[in-house]
């Protein structure tokens, strides 16, 4: 009975340990995501993107167009754009997916200034 007791009493011990461990797991883990959404954008995730998820419809010289027939003449009309048709694919995308596809694109087409 001694040795039960014991045993018991170790356990909740464990739970409360072991909860506190997943409690402070869980805020490394936001925290972590949180950081992620800062990462620079990566422009060869981005490349890749748009090549499997955009390429069906245009290729890139559709963003080598004269900038008067283009509807990007600034950061925020790209990224309000590749949101946008990302939209229309119906499939979803993250906020990092967008970040890349744009700065992809930027990088390569329209070379935006910061
Ligand atoms: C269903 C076909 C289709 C798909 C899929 C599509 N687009 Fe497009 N996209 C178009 C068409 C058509 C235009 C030109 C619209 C116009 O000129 O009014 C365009 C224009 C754009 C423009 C503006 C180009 C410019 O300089 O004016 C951007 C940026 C763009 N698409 C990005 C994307 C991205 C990023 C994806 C994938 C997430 C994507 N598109 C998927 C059809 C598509």
């Amino acid at each position: 009975m001694i040795s039960i007791r014991a045993a018991a009493t170790g356990g909740s011990k464990m739970d409360t340990e072991t909860m506190r461990a997943i409690g402070l797991a869980i805020m490394l883990t936001l925290a972590a995501g949180g950081a992620a959404a800062q990462n620079p954008p990566d422009a060869e995730r981005g490349k890749s993107l748009y090549e499997t998820h955009c390429g069906g419809c245009h290729y890139g010289r559709l963003h080598d167009r004269p900038r008067e027939r283009s509807l990007v003449h600034s950061l925020a009309e790209l990224r309000d754009q590749v949101a946008q048709r990302a939209a229309l694919t119906g499939r979803p995308f993250t906020r990092d997916d967008l970040e890349d596809i744009a700065e992809y694109l930027n990088q390569s087409y329209y070379r935006l200034k910061k």
